[in-house]
């Protein structure tokens, strides 16, 4: 029997569709769809998606022998589309993040990363340093202070230029932003009305802090300053040669005019910067270019109105679409990254900016873009900023920047050639969204996130919660990989609502300890995303596990255990 629930989320009503459902003993109650915010279309919603589980329903009945026995283990996976909203909502739910304040009615543009989320977003760093700094020779990291000298602000040009424009539009009057370079060039977000042009005014996304009671200074609105501000002590420190980069991680801020669409446009979130210096008479990129295919979107077919080509980014370059080679390094390196953790390719374009809206820095920048629920949309940032900052910082400060280039064995003032530039919570939506499916066998949400961001690794459960020794053997595997691995232990409900519960928030490995477990000393190990399970000796549960993480298929390490004889 499926039945309508509201439910209050930061002040706001959210509709459910919801199904009672027997369980062992128990009856509980099981998520069938979100249905929006607004009573009348929950409705209409509803009666939509129980019209469909009838029809489906219908097929589902009908006899199954031609499938054959293993046919009908097989889970149907089924991708979700979710807008930002309900993923927003699921978040909430299940412990990822909150609206920050949310007991005094939330802070427009500040969230919290709750107990999962912030394993996720850890994993995610982990992810991106491991890749771009801990593996490679050519890469140093830094960890700047989020408040530094304010000269540093008025020679990067924040000070004077880093502001948006506040409009309204003049059809649906709701408010919004634009840059100086796209007033009169782009239309509603909401609406694709007009924005009145004569209500628009200058807004500084800097906030201001007093340091000391009497000196002013700024919450950071990017990294990359003190990467440049340290630039020549950690190049020599770190005994660097150029072409090299440096790496930081770290707490960025910005008075957002319209803060908006969860975690994308807040007004607190961490980037995860590069700035990549080369010789400006010694351009080449030595590295080979990642061998992979994308759509591609340059400032002219834009200018055309034409549709993205999908190309080998490598074909890009020796066409001149992407004129420098180390762009389309870094761009192919970029999306490789995401690709590598599990993020879906077709979701992914590059974008060339157009001329209006480059910033004030750069001459050429390219976006890695994100096919979000709301459109696609900006994900990383990738700007040649050639010797805009170094020069600014040396005219500012009055002190030589210039480094020692081998190569050459001259002085020079490097160029960023490249910058690639990414939120971490932008990240963190793209291996959301990704990873969010429902099976319909079932019946639940499976968070199908790489076993490598996943927020915690393995779940262990005695079977039964009555018998003492399982339930001592299980909490003692349970602390001895407590030590390397976040793992949870959860003797609650049935196991297969112990399953549900794991598979919802993308636990990878299900460990379960049974009666055959105390003579032969062993478990069974159930993966995530295909519901096989193998037994395997307790002792090898920690390198089945490391194995795992690492993305090697679990049927390697066990016998298969088919669990319908259970
Ligand atoms: N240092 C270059 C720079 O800051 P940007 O394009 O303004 O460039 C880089 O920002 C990245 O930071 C963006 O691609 C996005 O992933 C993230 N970002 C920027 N503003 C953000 C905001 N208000 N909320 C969340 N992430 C943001």
């Amino acid at each position: 029997m499926a039945f309508i629930v509201k439910q209050k989320v930061h002040g706001k009503d959210y509709y459910y569709l919801r199904k009672s459902v027997r369980e062992g003993k128990k009856v509980i109650s099981k998520c069938l769809g979100y249905l929006g915010k607004d009573k009348k279309q929950a409705e209409k919603k509803a009666r939509q998606i129980i019209e469909k589980m009838k029809k489906e329903k219908s097929k589902d009945t009908k006899p199954a022998s031609h499938l054959g026995k293993l046919k009908k283990k097989v889970s149907v996976m089924e991708k979700q589309n979710i807008s930002i909203e309900e993923l927003a909502t699921f978040c909430r739910r299940k412990g990822f993040v909150y609206p920050s304040g949310e007991i005094y009615g939330g802070f427009a543009g500040f969230w919290d990363f709750g107990h999962l989320g912030v394993e996720l977003k850890n994993n995610i760093k982990r992810a991106w340093w491991d890749f771009h700094v801990k593996q490679r020779d050519d890469i140093a990291g830094i960890d700047g202070s989020i408040i530094t000298h304010p000269k540093t602000w008025e020679a990067s040009g924040h000070v004077e230029s880093f502001s948006d424009i506040f409009v309204v539009c003049k059809k649906c009057k709701k408010q919004s932003k634009t840059s100086k370079g796209e007033l009169g060039k782009t239309k509603c977000e909401f609406c694709g009305g007009d924005y009145d042009e004569k209500t628009a005014k200058e807004f500084k996304l800097m906030f201001e802090v007093m340091v000391g009671g009497d000196s002013k200074s700024y919450l950071r609105p990017e990294t990359a300053q003190l990467i440049f501000t340290n630039f020549k002590s950690v190049y020599e420190n770190a005994r660097l040669k150029l072409p090299c980069g440096i790496a930081q991680i770290g707490k960025a801020f910005r008075n957002e005019i319209a803060p908006r669409d969860f975690l994308f446009r807040s007004r607190e979130f961490e980037q995860m910067e590069i700035e990549y210096f080369v010789n400006p008479k010694k351009e080449v990129c030595p590295y080979e270019i990642p061998d992979v295919e994308i759509l591609v979107y340059d400032d002219e077919a834009q200018e055309k109105n034409q549709e993205p080509v999908k190309m080998k980014i490598k074909e890009s370059l020796k066409k001149k679409i992407i004129k420098k080679d180390w762009h389309a390094y870094w761009l192919a390196t970029e999306f490789l990254w995401f690709k590598s953790l599990g993020a879906n390719p077709e979701n992914f374009r590059i974008r060339q900016h157009k001329k209006y809206e480059l910033s004030h820095y750069s001459t050429d920048t390219w976006d890695l873009e994100y096919k979000f629920p709301f459109g696609w949309k900006e994900l990383e940032g990738i700007a040649d900023r050639g010797d805009y900052d170094l020069s600014q910082h040396e005219k500012f400060s009055k002190k030589d920047l210039k480094v020692f280039d081998s190569a050459t064995e001259k002085k020079v003032l490097p160029h960023v050639v490249c910058e690639p530039s990414l939120g971490v919570e932008r990240a963190f939506l793209v291996f959301m969204f990704d990873s969010y499916f429902f099976d319909k066998k079932r019946e639940n949400i499976v968070l199908k996130i790489h076993p490598s961001l996943a927020p915690v690794k393995a779940a262990i459960f005695p079977i039964v919660k009555t018998n003492e020794k399982i339930v001592k053997l299980s909490k003692e595997i349970y602390s001895s990989l407590k030590k390397d691995f976040n793992v949870v232990f959860d003797m609650g409900g049935s196991v297969g609502r112990r399953y549900s519960r794991a598979d919802e928030t993308g636990i990878p490995f299900c460990i379960t300890v049974d009666e055959l477990s105390l003579d032969k000393k062993d478990v069974t190990i159930r993966f995530r995303d295909s519901t096989e399970q193998v037994r395997i000796k307790i002792s090898e549960i920690n390198k089945t596990l490391k194995n795992g993480i690492e993305g090697e298929n679990i049927k390697k390490f066990g016998k298969l255990v088919d669990t319908r004889k259970k």
